[in-house]
């Protein structure tokens, strides 16, 4: 059978596609279960990889959702559990020291748009359309898509989104905070790429140190910051990169 999560290297690239085109990409336990394997568990290979890119398989999405076939049969017991599941693996990736580059293609929905808020860096085609059309099936979200879109386009056009059910286009998504970048139809890898290897140019050290810096922004954040400022001078890659400029040439950070 084959794999839900197609996994792929590019020299210090990673990506990660998930492949239930039929089912618009719809995450589903064994999805889920994959996500898990690679983020929580971490039992994916990732020796000398430096930024990951997550899309989804077909033309039509990124993802449209938590499995909607799963659901009829969940007790609240059950469908709790789901959600501290989805919770557990969607914190992980965002707290991931490896940054992950969502590329958006098509539908990212409910569940869908929710993993690509948990990635670092939101990236679509101009064909894509975000929401939480959770409300229309008579439910909340349940991996986060009710803190985390909040925090990304603020409250009002949060609440406006949640409580109508409404999708936005990749344009309107840029315009309001959700997302980084739009390529036009196709190029959305090529942008990807383009923005995962100049990531994957600087000190891996501190790139894990600045995604959990900006992670702990309303959490005494400014406090980490002095820390980790410090922090960086112990370390080779600082030396190497203050070298490079002074010396005028190119940096080549290992990480340590
Ligand atoms: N779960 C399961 N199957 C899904 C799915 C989902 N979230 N979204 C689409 N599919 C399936 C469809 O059932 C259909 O399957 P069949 O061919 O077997 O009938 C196939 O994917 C293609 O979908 P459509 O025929 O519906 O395609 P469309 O182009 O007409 O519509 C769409 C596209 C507007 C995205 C529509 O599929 C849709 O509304 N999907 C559901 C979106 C949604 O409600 N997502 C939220 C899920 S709940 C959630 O995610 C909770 C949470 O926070 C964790």
């Amino acid at each position: 059978m084959a794999s839900v999560i197609l996994i792929e290297r590019q020299e210090r690239i990673l990506i990660l596609t998930i492949n239930r085109p039929k089912a618009l990409n719809a995450i589903n336990s064994e999805v889920m279960n994959e996500l898990n394997r690679i983020f929580v568990d971490k039992k994916e290979d990732l020796t000398n990889i430096r930024a990951i890119i997550l899309k989804g398989a077909g033309e039509k999405a990124f993802a449209a959702g938590a499995d909607i076939t799963e659901f009829p049969s969940y007790s609240s017991k059950e469908g709790q559990a789901l959600s501290q599941k989805g919770h557990a693996v969607y914190d992980a990736i965002e707290q991931f020291s490896i940054p992950v580059i969502a590329m958006v293609k098509g539908y990212a929905l409910g569940g869908g748009c929710e993993l690509a808020m948990a990635c670092h860096i939101r990236l679509a085609e101009d064909c894509a359309r975000f929401g939480q059309p959770e409300i229309n099936l008579g439910v909340v979200p349940g991996y986060g898509g009710s803190q985390r879109l909040v925090r990304y386009i603020g409250k009002s056009k949060a609440m406006h989104l949640l409580l109508t059910g409404d999708m936005i286009d990749a344009n309107t998504a840029e315009m309001m905070g959700l997302i980084s970048g739009v390529a036009p139809s196709g190029q959305g890898m090529e942008l990807a790429l383009k923005v995962a290897g100049k990531i994957a140019s600087k000190s891996p050290l501190v790139v894990g140190r600045m995604i959990s810096l900006v992670n702990a922004y309303d959490n005494n954040g400014f406090k980490k910051e002095i820390e980790l400022f410090g922090a960086s001078f112990d370390s080779e890659d600082l030396k190497e990169g203050v070298d490079a400029f002074l010396n005028k040439r190119k940096a080549e950070f290992k990480g340590k």
